[in-house]
């Protein structure tokens, strides 16, 4: 063991630890913040249990009932804290248009004075009273040349039990970075220094400040004040994506909001596709889906729920990787129909956080079963019966509550899924929550066509981020939350990739656009989405396969009703009509609204942006 000191705090590197930037970091980490003490996860079984008990010892976590729910937890949060802060959230570029109009930005110096230097800096005796703790991880299998390296700061044990379901985490990890391997360095605190003697609350966090920071140029990641999932559990949206893009920029490759699934025909050939949907739009449903009856032979597995890393493979191939190893999947809405394979992972070994409490220590959420039980302790430890909800409106569940679980959990994991090579991409799927306008599924005529397709996605705004739902707002390509530069130049970049390996002779993967989620008059949904979505992902094989034609639409491609196989589904032709059309006024609207988004985004926009929707509106007017 490393016996180093570090302004009073004991470092404790175990002797495996060679990595000598690492410790050198740590140890002005611990100096900073004045942690109580530093511990190394070494990513073990033994630790993991061990932390768990600590977290019910403390009153944080509630052990369910072993013979209901084995090896499961339920934690639940400070009711400030529940979700993404995406209007604290900043990416620190050196220059503002580098960040873009999309994201808050700060001059990074300015920011850390802040967070660091200046004087009463947030990270300042930030950790005074508690233990760091020193998260190992790897996005993506170890030594895998897509994977990428990161290790976390935080002094939150939650977020040490669940970066270990997340991702590869521990001893492993230090032994691929070796003396000398390169790793994001993230810094997280829940913003709540305990003085001796102060009691710790059940869920520590900091209510009225937050800050998720990203400094691009030196790759690093400081958050403050939040322990809620996509503000703490660093690997996922503010390296997997936010600077992880910046990387993918730099080197050539792409870092995406999508899952990956593999499917499978009944004559064994299989396909894998990557899908972008906005948050909390059903990527993890989509992932795991269970083809409907009629579809004997069929079988769709799972690589990724939520991140895919994509680089270019000396074929001209696109090759995948999940980089996270397990699910942070919302759990209302989540049942033996919408999602039998999730269900099943959840049954054991899974941390919940903010659903409810059965009487005799399970866990209920809304639309978990069509009855309720009878009473329950809702996400805010009151109690709950379907009576109250009725009077009040109370949920039993946050609706952005979440479950924590292993990849390995999941009955329909792909074979591949931790094949460090990936896997080729076959096709892109681009989808938002649109009650009208956007058809059921187009298909780009072009790669050019699908970037537009792609940028110009909008989406009804959901409860995993703060802020009113329900609006229709642009997500271009689902990463609007989650862009680590300037949002045209990531447009530039997409088109960029696809130029490459078409100047190389290669044919980029066909995209298409989908929407689950059109409204009928009476505001039910038409389409009936979960498993019968793989009568669209049979149609897009159909079409990779070159056995379905599709007819032209204003807006790309789209299949014919006959195209279709509706076999085991009553879906009349007008029903499918109502969902695949056109509607020239709408689109004439939507249109207007891609000019908005065109304006906001003017500086760098690639031509082939306007020159695409000029397009669009002549297929419009014809
Ligand atoms: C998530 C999100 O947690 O997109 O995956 O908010
Ligand atoms: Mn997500």
């Amino acid at each position: 063991m490393n016996q180093t000191v570090s302004q009073g705090v004991p470092l404790n590197a175990p002797a495996y630890v060679k990595n000598a930037k690492l410790i050198a970091w740590v140890a002005d980490i611990a100096a900073l913040t004045q942690a109580k003490d530093v511990y190394w996860c070494d990513g073990t079984e033994e630790e993991y249990n061990r932390f768990c008990g600590q977290l019910v010892a403390a009153g944080s976590f509630k052990k369910l009932n072993p013979e209901l729910r084995p090896n499961s937890y339920l934690a639940v949060t400070d009711p400030s804290d529940v979700a993404r802060v995406e209007d604290r959230t900043f990416i620190c570029s050196d220059r503002k248009e580098d960040a873009g109009p999309t994201n808050n930005w700060c001059e990074p110096a300015e920011m850390r004075a802040k967070l660091q230097t200046g004087e009463g800096a947030l990270f300042k005796g930030c950790m005074k009273g508690r233990t760091m703790y020193v998260v190992p991880f790897s996005m993506g299998p170890l030594g895998s040349p897509i994977a990428h390296i990161g290790v976390e700061l935080s002094d939150s044990a939650y977020v040490a039990v669940n970066m270990k379901l997340m991702t590869r985490m521990g001893k492993g990890v230090i032994d691929v970075l070796g003396a000398d391997g390169e790793f994001v360095p993230c810094v997280h605190t829940v913003g709540a220094p305990l003085e001796a003697g102060q009691k710790d609350s059940v869920w520590p966090c900091n209510p009225t400040v937050k800050y998720i920071v990203h400094y691009p140029s030196t790759r690093e990641i400081w958050s403050y004040g939040s322990g809620y999932g996509g503000n703490a559990l660093l690997g996922k949206k503010c390296f997997a994506l936010r600077i992880a893009s910046t990387m993918g920029r730099d080197q050539g490759w792409l870092a995406e909001h999508m899952l990956l699934l593999g499917v499978t025909d009944p004559q064994g050939k299989k396909s894998h596709i990557a899908a972008a949907f906005p948050s909390a739009c059903g990527k993890t449903n989509f992932s795991m889906l269970i083809p409907p009856e009629g579809y004997n032979g069929w079988k769709v597995t799972t690589i990724g729920d939520d991140i895919a890393w994509i680089k270019p493979g000396a074929d001209g191939r696109l090759y995948a990787i999940n980089p996270e190893a397990g699910y942070f999947g919302v759990a209302p809405g989540t049942n033996d129909l919408t999602n039998h394979n999730c269900m099943q992972s959840v049954l054991r070994d899974t941390i919940f956080t903010n659903v409810a409490l059965t009487d005799d220590g399970d866990i209920w959420w809304e639309g978990m079963t069509d009855t309720p039980p009878a009473h329950l302790v809702d996400w805010q430890g009151k109690d709950w019966t379907p009576q109250i909800a009725k009077e009040t409106g109370a949920k039993a569940a946050h609706p952005n509550a979440r479950f924590t679980v292993a990849a390995t959990n999941n009955p329909a994991l792909d074979p591949e899924w931790d094949n460090p090579a990936g896997v080729a991409i076959d096709a892109f799927i681009f989808g938002g929550r649109r009650s009208t306008t956007v058809p059921l599924v187009t298909e780009a005529r072009d790669w050019t066509e699908g970037v537009y397709m792609a940028a110009t996605m909008g989406s009804e705004t959901t409860a995993a981020a703060f802020g009113a739902q329900g609006v229709v707002r642009r997500d271009p390509f689902a990463m609007l939350p989650f862009m680590g530069y300037n949002m045209s130049d990531y447009f530039q970049h997409w088109l960029d990739v696809g130029a490459k390996l078409q100047k190389a002779g290669h044919q980029t993967p066909p995209v298409y656009c989908v929407n689950w989620f059109r409204k009928g008059a009476d505001g039910k949904f038409v389409w009936p989405g979960y498993g019968e979505n793989m009568r669209v992902l049979e149609w897009i094989l159909g079409r990779i396969a070159g056995t379905a034609k599709g007819v032209d639409n204003a807006f790309g491609l789209s299949p014919t009703y006959e195209e279709i196989n509706w076999n085991g589904l009553n879906f009349t032709k007008e029903q499918f009509q109502s969902v695949i059309g056109i509607d020239t006024a709408a689109w004439t609207q939507e249109l207007k609204l891609h000019d908005e988004l065109f304006q906001q985004l003017s500086y760098h926009l690639p031509t082939e942006m306007p020159a695409t929707k000029a397009k669009i509106e002549q297929r419009l007017a014809a």
